[in-house]
Order: C-alpha cells, then sequence, then structure tokens
C-alpha cells in the first residue's frame, strides 16, 4: 500500500467518524447522529432526552429532560435501522403510550409520533422539550411566556412581572389552523415544533383551539406541542396517533418549512400510521361568505378532525381518514353552515356549501358577527396578556352610535369587575317600535352572560351557557362555544330621541377578574 492510499483512507475515516448518521447505544442510552449538525440522546429506561447538542453545543436543559409530559417513567426503547433510517420506540409500562423518534439523514430534526389507545393521565398529552434559556432565551411571541423575574398572581401559572407587564405560558398559543411552525431562538440557533399536513388530526377542539406553545424560565426555556389538554377544551380526546410532528434545529432566525414531508413514515412500522393510499378528500365550491373574513371548512367524527382556507370560493380538503363527517362552515370563526359528507379511500368526494346567515339589516351593529373579539376594546390585546396589565386599555365603556367606533366597545365583560358598557343611539319616532336585539359571544367562564336593559326594559335572563370548566379569558383564551343571545324588544322601551342600552353580566363566581364573565363578538339592533 503507497502512502497516498494510506493518507486517503485516514481522512475517510476520520470523516466518518465525525459525521456519520446512525445509532449507536450503550446499555443506559441511544444515541443518534443525524449527520446534520445535531446528535442527540435517549435514555433506555424511560425513553426521556438527555441531550441534544446541535453544531457543538448543549441545548438540552439542565434539570429535567425533553420528553412527553413530564416523561413516560418506566418504557420498554428499543433503537433499531430501517430504510435508512433511524427509529427508537418508546412503549411506556403505565400509559396506553407508544411514542417514536425517528431521524432521517443531514437532517437537524428529530421526527416523532405518539400513538396513543386512551386518555393520559393527568389529562393533558404534549410534547414538551426543556432546553437551555442560556442559548435560546427568546420564547414564541416574544416575553409573552417569560416569567423571569415574575410573581405567580393567579393559579401557579399566570405572572405579573415589572412595569405591570403579565405573563403566562397560554400567552404564547396560536390557532392550530395557524400553528404549523413555532420556534424558541438564540443568537446561535432556532429550535422549532414542526406540526405539518394533518398532524392535528387526532387532537381535539377544531380549528381555532389553542395551547402553550412555550415558556421561558431562569434556566429552562420550553418548548411545547400540545396534542390533548383541558385548556378551553369543546371536545373529547381522539385516539390514534397524533402527528407526524417534528422538532427542527435550524440557524438562528430561520424557520423550517410547514411542508415537511412525513411520508417515509409509511414505511417505518409506525402503529395507527395511515398512509396516503389509504386517505380520500373532499373538493367544492363554498359561497356566502363576504371577501373580508376568511373562509374556513372543518370537518369532525369521533376519530379525527381536519380543516382548511377556502380560497376565491373553492376549497379542496387534506388527505383524510374514510369515514362519515359533520362538515362546517365559518365566516372567520362564525358559524355559517352545517353538513355532512362520507370520505373513501383513494376518492375524491364532491362537496359545495354555502353560508346560511340571514342577513340582518340593523340600526346598528357593533363589531362584526365573525367568532372573534378583536375588532372590539382590548381584542387585539387579550391574547397575549391578562385583562389587568398595564398596557391593556381601560374596562367597561360608552359607544355612542354615530361617533364611536367598535374599538369603544369593551371584548369582555365580567360581574365583578371592569364596569358595565353602554350603547346611546338615536332613533326616529317611527323606529318606535319592537326590535331584535342580538348579543354574539365567543367565550363564557362560570355561566357569565350577558344582561341587557333599554329604558325601563329589562331583557330576561337567558341562562347559563354550557359550561367550560377552564380559565379562559385571563389566560388569553377567547374561542368557546360562541353562544348568540337575541331578545325581542316591546316598542315601549324605546323612544324617540336618544336611548340608552346597559349591557352587563349575569352569574357570580370568585371576585375580580375571575368572576362570571363573558367574551363578546358582536352586537345589534336589527331594523
Ligand atoms: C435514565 O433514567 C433512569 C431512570 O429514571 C435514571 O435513573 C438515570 O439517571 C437516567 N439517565 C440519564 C443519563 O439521565
Ligand atoms: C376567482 O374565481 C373567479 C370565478 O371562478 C375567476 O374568474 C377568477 O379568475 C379567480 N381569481 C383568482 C385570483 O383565482
Ligand atoms: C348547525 O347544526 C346545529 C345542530 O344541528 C344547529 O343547531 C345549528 O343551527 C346549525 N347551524 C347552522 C349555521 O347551520
Amino acid at each position: 500500500m503507497g502512502l497516498l492510499t494510506l493518507v486517503v483512507t485516514a481522512l475517510a475515516l476520520t470523516r466518518g467518524a465525525s459525521a456519520a448518521f446512525g445509532l449507536t447505544s450503550t446499555s443506559t442510552r441511544f444515541k443518534v447522529d443525524t449527520d446534520g449538525g445535531l446528535v442527540f440522546e435517549v435514555n433506555r429506561s424511560n425513553g426521556d432526552i438527555t441531550s441534544l447538542k446541535y453544531n457543538g453545543i448543549e441545548y438540552q436543559g439542565t434539570g429535567k429532560a425533553s420528553a412527553i409530559n413530564s416523561g413516560l417513567g418506566t418504557s420498554t426503547v428499543t433503537g433499531e435501522t430501517i430504510n435508512g433510517y433511524v427509529k427508537i420506540t418508546v412503549k411506556a409500562s403505565s400509559l396506553p403510550l407508544t411514542h417514536y423518534f425517528v431521524a432521517k439523514p443531514k437532517e437537524p430534526t428529530i421526527y416523532m409520533a405518539t400513538y396513543i389507545t386512551g386518555e393520559i393521565d393527568p389529562g393533558e398529552l404534549r410534547w414538551l422539550a426543556r432546553l437551555r434559556t442560556s442559548e435560546l432565551p427568546t420564547g414564541v411571541h416574544g416575553d409573552a411566556g417569560d416569567t423571569r423575574g415574575c410573581e405567580a398572581f393567579e393559579g401557579k401559572d399566570t405572572f405579573k412581572c415589572a412595569n405591570g407587564r403579565t405573563s403566562c405560558k397560554m400567552y404564547t398559543s396560536d390557532r392550530f389552523i395557524d400553528d404549523k411552525v413555532h420556534c424558541v431562538s438564540g443568537s446561535k440557533a432556532s429550535v422549532c415544533m414542526v406540526m405539518p399536513g394533518v398532524a392535528y388530526e387526532s387532537s381535539a377542539s377544531g380549528p381555532f383551539m389553542r395551547d402553550i406553545n412555550s415558556q421561558t424560565g431562569s434556566s429552562d426555556q420550553e418548548l411545547y406541542w400540545y396534542m390533548n389538554s383541558g385548556h378551553v377544551r369543546t371536545e373529547p380526546w381522539r385516539f390514534g396517533l397524533q402527528g407526524p410532528y417534528a422538532m427542527a434545529f435550524t440557524a438562528a432566525g430561520a424557520k423550517p418549512s410547514e411542508n415537511l414531508d412525513t411520508g417515509f413514515f409509511g414505511g417505518l412500522s409506525i402503529q395507527g400510521y395511515v398512509a396516503s393510499n389509504g386517505r380520500g378528500s373532499v373538493s367544492g365550491a363554498t359561497s356566502g361568505v363576504p371577501e373580508q373574513f376568511e373562509t374556513v371548512v372543518h370537518w369532525h367524527n369521533t376519530a379525527a378532525q381536519y380543516w382548511t382556507k377556502a380560497n376565491n370560493g373553492t376549497y379542496k380538503s387534506p388527505l383524510m381518514k374514510p369515514g362519515t363527517y359533520s362538515m362546517k362552515l365559518y365566516k372567520q370563526e362564525f358559524l355559517v353552515a352545517n353538513d355532512t359528507v362520507t370520505i373513501t379511500a383513494g376518492q375524491t368526494t364532491s362537496k359545495d356549501i354555502a353560508s346560511k346567515e340571514p342577513s340582518t339589516p340593523a340600526i346598528w351593529r357593533i363589531g362584526n358577527f365573525d367568532g372573534q373579539p378583536r375588532d372590539l376594546k382590548n381584542g387585539d390585546k387579550i391574547e397575549r396578556m391578562h385583562p389587568s396589565d398595564s398596557r391593556m386599555g381601560t374596562w367597561g365603556g360608552s359607544f355612542t352610535v354615530g361617533t364611536s367606533s367598535a374599538k369603544d366597545f369593551p371584548m369582555a365583560l365580567w360581574s365583578k369587575e371592569g364596569g358595565t358598557a353602554t350603547v346611546t343611539f338615536t332613533l326616529t319616532q317611527a323606529q318606535v317600535k319592537a326590535h331584535v336585539l342580538r348579543i354574539g359571544t365567543t367565550l363564557s367562564f362560570k355561566g357569565g352572560r350577558p344582561s341587557v336593559k333599554i329604558g325601563s326594559w329589562t331583557g330576561a335572563d337567558p341562562g347559563a351557557p354550557k359550561l367550560i370548566d377552564s380559565r379562559g379569558l385571563t389566560r388569553g383564551a377567547y374561542r368557546g362555544w360562541g353562544d348568540v343571545y337575541t331578545w325581542n324588544v316591546p316598542a315601549s322601551a324605546f323612544k324617540a330621541g336618544s336611548n340608552t342600552l346597559t349591557v352587563g353580566v349575569y352569574g357570580s363566581g370568585d371576585a375580580s377578574w375571575l368572576s362570571a364573565n363573558y367574551i363578546v363578538d358582536a352586537l345589534e339592533l336589527q331594523d
């Protein structure tokens, strides 16, 4: 063997050793080199991730491991290489759950999927990476979930910080329909959760559900993907395969593509995985939703859920599992039509859907009936801070028809906080007759619902709506059942000239911000 050959062989070996894709193991851990800059380690006794090195820097936090929930406990953990992919299977001993970690050559990404056959104690299911705040100080939505230097003041999860700023991990959430990639970041890298394609098909509560994405503490930067929780949940759990989803490492500030291809899971013997050829779809026309609103189509049954946004009056669903589904059409988030559809594997079904929303000419209308409180006062802030935050505008308010804007009417009312709201309007003599008063709400807490009064007339108490047993508004949630209330107001309530509607709250509950409350979508006095 000549000298030259020897040198070349040595170089090849060196390169191979420093960056070879694959799985190695000791009696206590599996180590995966992605050959894409990321090397991670998995504890063989419980499936915890104990090391996440990207470009030589350790990102795994120093206290607790990264895992499903807060760790699965004793598990059977196996590792193998299939079709050129590394697959680690974690079968929990005491939970109806199997979790998968998958690595693909040259990608600094941990692909995952979580198979469940029952609800997971303690009533939620999440991927939780406990990363280092020192390396990744910026959370999802900046400091919305940054609790450093802050003190808990509501529950254990809502904090008061310097200068009246409030913080809560719930304030980092985004609507599932929009939340395909979310990241925490630092000066050398970003780490992102990616939920591509139909990753949410076995989660619950539809396209507008929002859940925790990150929490920044002094030691750990927590990065989450919530598959199920009790945070303003409106549907029971679904079982089967959650995902596939991924945790991807990228250059600082970069976002991985939301169109991550996970089709290769089909060749990896993943329990519950349904490949494209076992699925079908539905497409058609939507109509009746005015252009300024998003048109959203949603399908759900007890096994799966899907959604899509229509574009220019047409939609195409994602690839769905076969079955019969309820189908809903939303104007933004306001339900405007229902139907059902049956999906058959290998076929595209046709189905058109039209808004059934009646047109209601109004003497006045405040806000849009769109299922969101964004156009009302503080509606632009409520997702990211507590109602007591110093950055919030005042609560309550006086709205004068003709001179006020929607931003003068509060997006929420409480029974023991924040005052009432009034609407002052002028009627001609001809308009002094019976009218319908309609108030749309998006979420209620502790049975809160509107009380209404015009002149000497007091509207009947509509009764408490169906309870969602979860703090909502104070944790940035606005989406619940979307109850709409109407009253037939007699002519005797009105007079020619100036009239005043006073809107308050029926319901009780604790003091202050946790008293009965509801979130306002829009209100109108129909002609
Ligand atoms: C792996 O898990 C076992 C059981 O919980 C624990 O005793 C051990 O310290 C863990 N190893 C590492 C490296 O974290
Ligand atoms: C929208 O749909 C109309 C009618 O089907 C069509 O004429 C038009 O070109 C479409 N516009 C876009 C931007 O696709
Ligand atoms: C949707 O269906 C429910 C239950 O059948 C019904 O109460 C509701 O009025 C329907 N809504 C629309 C907008 O069609």
